[in-house]
């Protein structure tokens, strides 16, 4: 009987034996199991941390026009949006400060580099910098000439000089015409100019108009267009009948030079930005037009290509430009004509001034 007991309880511990062992065996197969998906959870984790991580230094030349302040505010807003962080850096129109910022932005590791260039040439420096840490660069707005940078997105700013030149020569299509440019060292510069004359050229070729004045204005200085205009004043005995100014700034200078002369409302002036400003002065009747780019839009789709091109992604472009080095992949959005007529349903509408801001002096 003893015998026969301790058989059963060596039988009943060989099944416990067996119970346990099968069960850890299990154990370790769910274990084994769940090894592979633990591991790629923790990747994704460390994937998710580092798309969060995503950081874009924006390089600016300068805030001192209004459009910057949006371009600053609506691009960070757009970055962030899209789940990455931005540092921003401005430099007040001095080159040696705009490539030490951008060489702080990359030593504090940014993915990508945006940048709005001081100068075309001298930012090319910053470019070779960035490539060196395996950095892509955009170039936003404005074009960085003779270096590899990856991408470019900014408006057809030629188109933006045919759009003014297409407005004063309907209202002048014959007469003395002043060109007051925009700083030498901006490629956007010689783009407007460039689309201003494609119009000018043949009314000038056949003697329907004639330049009398045409001069670059140093930083795009509104007190520089200025001193221009009142020199081309002075050199025409008042004699001009219409002004084109590369933007609405230089446009400010040359209308505060005609008042001078209690000239200004009597000559038709051409600017762009669609400055408040300007805007104002359409509506109340010293300032002819402006071109209206849509900065939102811009500041949107760059902030989209900033994170893709920074996650090493496939971006498409919509042509090439050639920017003394290489064609670069770009995409060049549609500006648009602005004047008193429809002022209300472009950039009123658009939200990009308020009709109260717009129309705040009308009538007083
Ligand atoms: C921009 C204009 C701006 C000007 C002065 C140009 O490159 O395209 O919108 O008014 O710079 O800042």
């Amino acid at each position: 009987m003893r015998k026969w007991l301790s058989k059963a309880m060596f039988v009943m511990s060989v099944i416990a034996l067996f119970f346990v062992v099968s069960a850890c065996e299990e154990a370790k197969e769910t274990l084994d199991h769940n090894i592979p998906s633990q591991l790629m959870e923790k990747e994704k984790n460390k994937e998710a941390a580092s798309e969060e991580k995503i950081k874009i230094g924006f390089s600016m030349d300068t805030l001192e026009e209004e459009r910057w302040l949006k371009d600053r505010d609506l691009f960070k807003e757009a970055v962030e949006a899209l789940g990455a962080t931005v540092e921003i850096m401005a430099a007040n129109g001095d080159d040696a400060v705009q490539i030490l910022q951008a060489e702080t932005l990359i030593s504090q590791g940014v993915d990508l580099l945006v940048v709005v260039p001081h100068n075309a040439e001298a930012t090319a420096a910053i470019v070779n910098k960035a490539h060196l840490m395996g950095i892509k660069v955009l170039s936003y707005d404005r074009l960085i000439k003779n270096a590899d940078i990856d991408f470019y997105i900014s408006f057809d700013n030629e188109r933006v000089g045919e759009l003014q030149a297409e407005a004063i020569t309907k209202l002048v299509p014959k007469g003395r015409y002043v060109y007051i440019g925009g700083a030498v060292t901006d490629n956007n510069a010689h783009l407007f100019k460039k689309g201003v004359f494609n119009v000018l050229q043949p009314l000038i070729d056949n003697g329907d108009i004639t330049i009398v004045f045409d001069q670059w204005t140093k930083d795009w200085n509104p007190a520089n267009a200025y001193t221009n205009m009142e020199a081309a004043l002075k050199a025409n005995h008042n004699q001009i009948d219409a002004v084109i100014a590369a933007n609405d700034a230089t446009a400010g200078g040359v209308i505060e030079a005609l008042a001078a002369q209690g000239l200004a409302g009597k000559i038709p002036v051409a600017g762009q930005d669609a400055e408040l400003a300007a805007a104002q002065r359409i509506v109340e009747g010293s300032q002819t037009m402006t071109v209206y780019k849509p900065i939102r839009t811009l500041a949107e789709e760059a902030a989209e290509l900033a994170v893709k091109l920074a996650k090493g992604e496939e971006v498409a472009a919509e042509r090439l430009v050639n920017n003394g080095k290489i064609e670069v992949s770009s995409i060049l959005l549609s500006p648009i004509a602005v004047d008193k007529f429809n002022i209300d349903r472009t950039i009123i509408t658009d939200g990009f001034h308020s009709w109260q801001e717009v129309y705040r002096n009308v009538g007083k």
